[in-house]
C-alpha cells in the first residue's frame, strides 16, 4: 500500500494547484510531467477543482494527482471519490484527523507548532504539512524540530519559493516541499504551459543539484 511517506518521496516537489477551468486540468499536467513533476496537489478551493482531478486521473496516468486544501470529512470523501491518490490539509481537526486514518488514502494533515505535530505523530502520520512554512518560521523552525521529533518528516508549504526550496530540501526532516511557485494561478489562468513546463524543469533542476542520486 502506498504510504504519505512513499507519495513525499515520489515528488518531492509538489506543485499546489488552483484550478479555476477543468479544461486546464490535463494540459497543466501534460506541462508539469514535461518539466519533471509527476506528484500534483490539486487544491479544494475552486468549484473545478474535483472534476479537474478526475480528468488528470483520466487523461495523465504518469501523474500522480492528490487533493489538497481539505478541511473535512466531506471533502476528503469527495477527493477520493474523484480518484485522488493522496490528500493534504492546511491544519488539522480531529474528525479529519480520523477520517484520513480510516480512509487509508496516504493523507499529509497541517500544522504549524511543535503541538499540534506531536498530536498527529500520535495519531500515527508520518509526514506532516508545515503550514505556513515561512511565516510560522521557515527552515530554521523545522530544523529545531528535528531534534525533539526525530521520527517525523514535514512538507513545508506557504511561501516556498525557487529561492528558498533548497533551505528546506537540505533538511534531514524535510521529505518533501510544495508551493504554487512551480504553477502559479495566473498562469493557469492564461495557459501558459510552456511557461509553466519551464519553472517545473527549472524547480526539477535545482532538486537533482540538491539532492543528487
Ligand atoms: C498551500 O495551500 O499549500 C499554500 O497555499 C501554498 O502556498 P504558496 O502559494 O505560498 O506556495
Amino acid at each position: 500500500m502506498t504510504s504519505a511517506r512513499d507519495i513525499a518521496a515520489r515528488g518531492p516537489l509538489i506543485p499546489v494547484l488552483t484550478i479555476a477551468d477543468p479544461a486546464h486540468a490535463a494540459p497543466l499536467a501534460e506541462a508539469l510531467l514535461a518539466g519533471g513533476v509527476t506528484v500534483l496537489e490539486v487544491t479544494l478551493r475552486t468549484p473545478a477543482a474535483l472534476e479537474a482531478i478526475a480528468e488528470i486521473v483520466r487523461t495523465c496516468p504518469a501523474a500522480t494527482v492528490g487533493a489538497g486544501t481539505i478541511r473535512d470529512a466531506g471533502q476528503l470523501a469527495a477527493a477520493i471519490g474523484a480518484g485522488a491518490a493522496f490528500g493534504v490539509s492546511p491544519g488539522t481537526t480531529a474528525r479529519l484527523a480520523d477520517a484520513a486514518r480510516e480512509s487509508g488514502i496516504p493523507f499529509l494533515p497541517g500544522a504549524a507548532t511543535v503541538s499540534e505535530a506531536m498530536a498527529l505523530a500520535e495519531r500515527g502520520f508520518e509526514v506532516v504539512k508545515f503550514f505556513p512554512a515561512e511565516a510560522a518560521g521557515g527552515a530554521a523552525t523545522l530544523k529545531a524540530w528535528h531534534a525533539p521529533l526525530p521520527d517525523l518528516r514535514f512538507c513545508p508549504t506557504g511561501g516556498v519559493t525557487g529561492d528558498n526550496a533548497g533551505d528546506y530540501l537540505t533538511l534531514a526532516n524535510v521529505a518533501c516541499v510544495g508551493g504554487s511557485w512551480i504553477a502559479p494561478a495566473g498562469r493557469v489562468a492564461a495557459a501558459d504551459w510552456a511557461g509553466i513546463t519551464g519553472l517545473a524543469r527549472a524547480a526539477s533542476e535545482e532538486l537533482a543539484r540538491l539532492r543528487p542520486g
